[in-house]
């Protein structure tokens, strides 16, 4: 099997492969210290959790993880638990992205994985072949040329791989948006014990937690921000206008990072491609308000390893369209989640005095209706299996 990508979708594919007794070379083109400086989102769902910790990554996620029975929503000027353990009966993690990837590469490097970060060159042909090839370049510079009886393409949302499949196999579906987060890491301790995502007439701030001393928090800007015209005094009068709420108190501290992540929801349909297969972000993307993106790329390799041993086992190619199949319907509710949230909670570059009092009001039902925070609840912690 060669897997194209060793973030956490390739990496958490090869270690679940492994455990089934099948082979794999993963390889990437940025190095280990690359990937591993890279910030990411934060929140796991409770099976992504189990799956981490059942098949022996690692339990550092519960010992160093925070778990969280819920959200905050903050608007007009108030705030509103959705409580997804009585709703709902799960959690979710606050276990930074970062470090599912180092579990995993560790995890990888202990049960003896081929796995080469800091690679060049890289392509995959003959995927209509019955053994397509992988070729590519070591740190080192030596050539490899490897048949495979699979390729997987888990290379992330600017894909190579999804490139290789012809235009008229594939169907993209593309919602781009107006806005983008201004995301910062700063030394501060804890604002709230749990997220908050907060809608104000200045438009969204989410505000997430790493560690005791250390917080990651965004807020809605427009997408050509220029970062180096936000000082750290700027930053933390914008976001303590838009979580104006009663009953928090937003703590400030030095700024350590700013990046502004724009926004974009993105399907190619199917995931697979004669011996192709998409997995993760190469498939498809997510805006990140839904915390959906490193989620669904552990759920898309879970049911891809499972379809990938019956097809080795079988020979039957309906399996790897299963796969395809399986996966979209969750990409799809994640797509629907991601979108929603995001509309509900994000003001329009237009903004209207109509637009921000409906989304007050729905943000109202949501909150007031048992219903309705129950699916808020069921789709943030993540759907069954
Ligand atoms: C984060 O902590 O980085 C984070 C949390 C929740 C989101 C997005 C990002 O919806």
């Amino acid at each position: 099997m060669g897997i194209i990508g060793g973030g956490p979708a390739g990496l958490m594919l090869s270690h679940l492969l492994a455990r089934r007794g099948i082979d794999s070379v993963v390889v990437d083109d940025r190095t280990y210290t690359e990937i591993e400086q890279t910030v990411r989102a934060g929140i796991l769902e409770a099976d992504s959790v189990r799956m981490l910790v059942d098949t022996g990554v690692s339990d550092r996620v519960l010992r160093e993880g925070d778990q969280h029975a819920g959200i905050e929503l903050g608007f007009d000027g108030q705030l509103a638990r959705i409580d997804f353990a009585g709703l709902v009966g799960s959690s979710v993690w606050l276990y930074p992205q970062t470090d599912v990837f180092v579990d995993l590469a560790a995890a990888r490097s202990r049960d003896g994985g081929d796995v080469r970060f800091g690679v060049s060159d890289t392509i995959v042909d003959d995927l209509d072949a019955e053994l397509p090839v992988l070729r590519f370049a070591d740190a080192d510079g030596a050539r490899h040329e490897i048949r495979c009886r699979l390729l997987v393409g888990a290379d992330g949302s600017r894909s190579m791989c999804r490139h290789r499949i012809p235009e008229d196999r594939r169907q993209q579906s593309f919602r781009e948006y107006p806005f983008a987060w201004f995301g910062i890491l700063c030394e501060a301790s804890k604002s709230a014990p749990e997220l908050v995502y907060s809608h104000s007439e200045r438009g969204f701030a989410l505000i997430s937690q790493r560690t005791e001393a250390m917080q990651r928090m965004y807020f809605q800007c427009d997408p050509d921000t220029d970062v180096d015209a936000w000082s750290d005094d700027r930053i933390w009068a914008e976001l303590q206008a838009r979580v104006n709420v009663n009953g928090l108190e937003l703590i400030e501290g030095p700024i350590t990072s700013r990046t502004v992540l724009r926004f974009r929801s993105f399907v190619c349909e199917p995931m697979r491609y004669g011996r192709l297969l998409l997995a993760g972000d190469a498939a498809h993307t997510v805006p990140p308000t839904g915390a959906k993106g490193l989620n669904l790329a552990l759920a898309d390799v879970r049911v891809l390893a499972e379809s990938i041993s019956q097809f080795l086992a079988s020979g039957l190619d309906r399996h790897l369209d299963d796969y395809s199949r399986r996966a979209l319907q969750r990409v799809w509710k994640a797509q629907h989640f991601s979108y929603w949230m995001t509309s509900m909670l994000h003001l329009p570059v237009e903004r209207s005095s109509f637009d921000l009092r409906r989304q007050q009001a729905e943000l109202r039902s949501v909150v007031e209706s048992r219903a309705a925070s129950a699916y808020l609840a069921e789709c943030y912690t993540g759907w069954p299996r």
